[in-house]
């Protein structure tokens, strides 16, 4: 690990050797934080995604660096635990000679959810079942585990082999999540520090920082409410408008998902209160199977996935940990940083104090609009 060395950001080139194992062979796809490149595992001749994050903007803050580091560590050893068909397989993490995290994982083909709904449209109800419910399941396991994602949104929900009667949602980036042990050496998000993305952020979230399953459960709600009718529930630019449109819950569920036979169940995972949601991914899932929507055939398919998808786990049971850091002693320069652009809906990383400041923002419009009704009352009992 370095300490005086902060970030490299400039694309890796293809050939470039990892760890002397890891090959990168192409780009898969960047977002607001990472490149995430196609790779080869030249030792035990595998294809391999590699996710390099970039940690530029952490640039001018040592400490805040340090923490992200120490973060990302912590939450790789504990993701590369979650051995589900329906969420990545992590099969190793480290540094690259440049100080950048990396995580070595499971390749995936096919597309992102929100690459579907903008090339496909809305998924339709049974097609919509058979994918979430076992990536509830796989949601669950993490809550099961105190693991809370944090930051559910289409672009990190995989559609593998998209299109075939094989195809599976695959839960990406469990990287920003939480361990909920209740324990301070736990809590990986740094006082003071709002992870996620605006249009997905649960009330509770923004408010007091409280992340619980009820969190996941609220963003899945919001994806599935999206996934059935093709339109973002909280689909705003400005992210002071998400933010606000959540705390208040003053936005609008699509007529064609209220009507729909998952309408009170998407209701109840989107409860402002957290504790009237749905504990955790399970309960969200079973809530799903309670409907019966799904036949017979096709629930026994969805429980018991063909043995190739089952056995896409880390043939080991365990995660390496490898520091692909330089010797010690060769301090690198870094170059200059190139911030990628954040996408539309790309995670954000925000100091409490805009936070706290887009909080008393919502504060002071509910209050003036609380007065101006109040007057508007007062006024029409005297006329
Ligand atoms: N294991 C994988 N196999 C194949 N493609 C992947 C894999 N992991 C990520 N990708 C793709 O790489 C792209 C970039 O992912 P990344 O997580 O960096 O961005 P994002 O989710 O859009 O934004 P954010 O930084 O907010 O998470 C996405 O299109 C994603 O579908
Ligand atoms: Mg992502």
């Amino acid at each position: 690990m370095h300490n005086d060395v902060v970030e490299e950001n400039s694309k890796l080139p293809v050939g470039t050797l990892l760890s002397g194992r890891y090959e990168i062979t192409g780009d898969l796809g960047e977002g607001g934080f990472a490149v995430v490149y196609r790779g080869r595992d030249v030792e035990i001749e595998r294809e391999i995604a590699i996710k390099v994050l970039n940690l530029s903007n952490f640039k001018q803050d040592l400490a805040a660096y340090e923490n992200v580091l120490a973060r990302f560590r912590r939450e790789a050893r504990t993701s590369a635990r979650i051995q589900h068909p329906n969420a990545v397989t992590i099969y190793d993490f480290g540094e690259t000679e440049q100080g950048s995290p990396c995580i070595v994982m499971e390749l995936l083909h096919g597309h992102d959810l929100e690459v579907e709904l903008a090339t496909a449209g809305a998924l339709g109800i049974e097609r919509a079942l058979k994918l979430f419910i076992p990536t509830l399941e796989a949601l669950g396991k993490a809550h099961t585990m105190g693991i809370v994602h944090k930051d559910l949104k289409p672009s990190n929900l995989f559609i593998a082999d998209a299109g075939t009667n094989q195809e599976r949602m695959v839960i990406l980036d469990f990287g920003v999540a939480r361990i909920n042990t209740g324990d301070d050496s736990a809590k990986l998000t740094t006082a003071g520090q709002v992870l996620g993305t605006p249009q997905y952020m649960a009330p509770e979230y923004i408010e007091s920082q409280l992340a619980t399953p009820a969190l996941d459960v609220y963003q899945m709600g919001l994806i599935i409410a999206e996934a059935i009718s093709g339109k973002t529930l909280v689909d705003e630019e400005n992210m002071v408008t998400c933010l606000i449109k959540h705390t208040t819950g003053n936005f609008e569920v699509p007529v064609e998902v209220v009507n729909s036979p998952l309408g009170p169940v998407i209701a109840t995972s989107l409860s402002k209160d957290h504790t009237e949601r749905f504990d955790d991914g399970q309960v969200f899932r079973q809530a799903l199977i309670d409907l019966n929507i799904l036949n017979t055939v096709t629930m026994e398919a969805i429980n018991h996935p063909p043995q190739a998808l089952v056995s896409n786990v880390n043939p080991n049971g365990h995660t390496e940990v490898v520091d692909w850091s330089p010797p010690s002693g060769q301090n690198t320069v870094p170059p200059q940083a190139q911030v990628p652009a954040p996408t539309q809906k790309g995670s954000w990383l925000m100091r409490l104090g805009i936070g706290a400041g887009v909080l008393t923002g919502v504060a002071v419009m509910v209050g003036l609009m609380m007065m101006m009704v109040f007057m508007l009352l007062i006024f029409a009992v005297a006329c």
